[in-house]
């Protein structure tokens, strides 16, 4: 204890980044931290990636998990991993805009025919290449994680593009996001999760889009009387390290935790469906919220509404990744 105290504290006076467990024979420290609840796609991964290192690594890592934001919020999770105040997170693929532009490729509205298209995605060849596509910031993508499709809620029925003008929607930071929303003549906010609740109650803004499993965990359909189920966008994680950090690692006890990652990532994104199917029947089994179903030209006229999204961000995302994704829908 006395010794890893001293390590600390020189590494501190020296205005070093020690690593968690710089103290030789302590265990390496993974503290995990994310901002939704435990009983989500996201949630349950990070408590059984948890469950196993200690399984499986008792004594040479140690994973903590904090999640809802304890820890760290989405503002500065990102520098948090950089600066090694944590070590682990699962941030939504919309929240690396920052680091890459390729990824926003997911953010484009009704690119995907279904999650399992993009299940089908997150296999190939590309997006195993974007898991490094922000290497030279000393990130290191390790997998994606399912969460699901987003829907539209809103204090008024949206059943077609022209509904949502007007209204203030919350957005995760993204420019594709944000140009989406504003396709529609409607007015994005950037606001970190942990406040979209407070920010739609208070009326700060009226609508959000969320995958059904983020709207009942929080509690968002309680002020949100409206559920579009729209499906046009998705919300998937990317499970991440810093370079530094897992570099830092002996090889074996890598290896080990690679082999976690990918066991974990198979378990979230079998389960992840059906959290959604489970939080969908729950909310409307609540009676808080009426579930607007567009008929197919509704749903058309949003997505010619907000397409143009995608040439708009073509050049940023890069042509070759978009294409890359289209080829995953089966229509193709
Ligand atoms: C999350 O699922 O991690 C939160 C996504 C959001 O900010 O909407």
């Amino acid at each position: 204890m006395f010794k890893s105290c001293v390590a600390v504290l020189v590494a501190a006076l020296c205005g070093l980044t020690a690593p968690a467990n710089a103290a030789e024979g302590e265990p390496f420290v993974i503290k995990f931290a994310h901002v939704v609840a435990d009983d989500t796609p996201k949630g349950k991964g990070a408590l059984l990636f948890q469950k196993l290192v200690h399984e499986r690594l008792a004594g040479k890592v140690k994973v903590e998990v904090y999640p809802n934001s304890t820890l760290v919020g989405d503002a500065d999770e990102m520098q948090a991993l950089l600066d090694g105040r944590v070590q682990m997170l699962a941030p939504s693929l919309s929240k690396f805009g920052k680091y890459t532009r390729k990824l926003q490729v997911f953010d484009l509205p009704f690119l995907f025919d279904d999650q399992d298209a993009v299940q089908r995605f997150q296999k190939r060849e590309m997006s195993r290449e974007l898991l490094r596509s922000m290497a030279d910031s000393g990130i290191y993508g390790l997998d994606y994680w399912n969460n699901g499709l987003k829907q539209l809620s809103a204090t008024q029925a949206l059943r077609t593009p022209d509904d949502a003008a007007g209204l203030a929607f919350r957005i995760q930071p993204s420019a594709v996001l944000e140009a989406q929303f504003e396709a529609v003549g409607a007015k994005p906010v950037v606001l970190p999760f942990a406040e979209v609740y407070s920010a739609l109650k208070k009326g700060e803004v009226q609508g959000a889009e969320n995958p059904w499993s983020n709207i009942a965990s929080q509690n968002m359909h309680t002020v949100q009387p409206f559920i579009t189920e729209s499906n046009h966008g998705v919300l998937n994680y990317m499970l991440v390290t810093s370079s530094k950090f897992w570099m830092s690692m002996p090889f074996a006890v890598r290896s080990e935790l690679e082999g976690i990652v990918l066991e974990v990532t198979q378990a979230v994104n079998k389960e992840a469906a059906a959290l959604n199917q489970r939080d969908r029947d729950r909310i409307l089994a609540s009676g808080s919220s009426k579930l607007i179903t567009l008929t197919p030209e509704q749903r058309q006229a949003w997505r010619e509404k907000m397409m143009p999204v995608w040439q708009r961000y073509e050049a940023d995302i890069g042509a070759d990744v978009i294409r890359a994704a289209l080829t995953v829908n089966r229509k193709h």
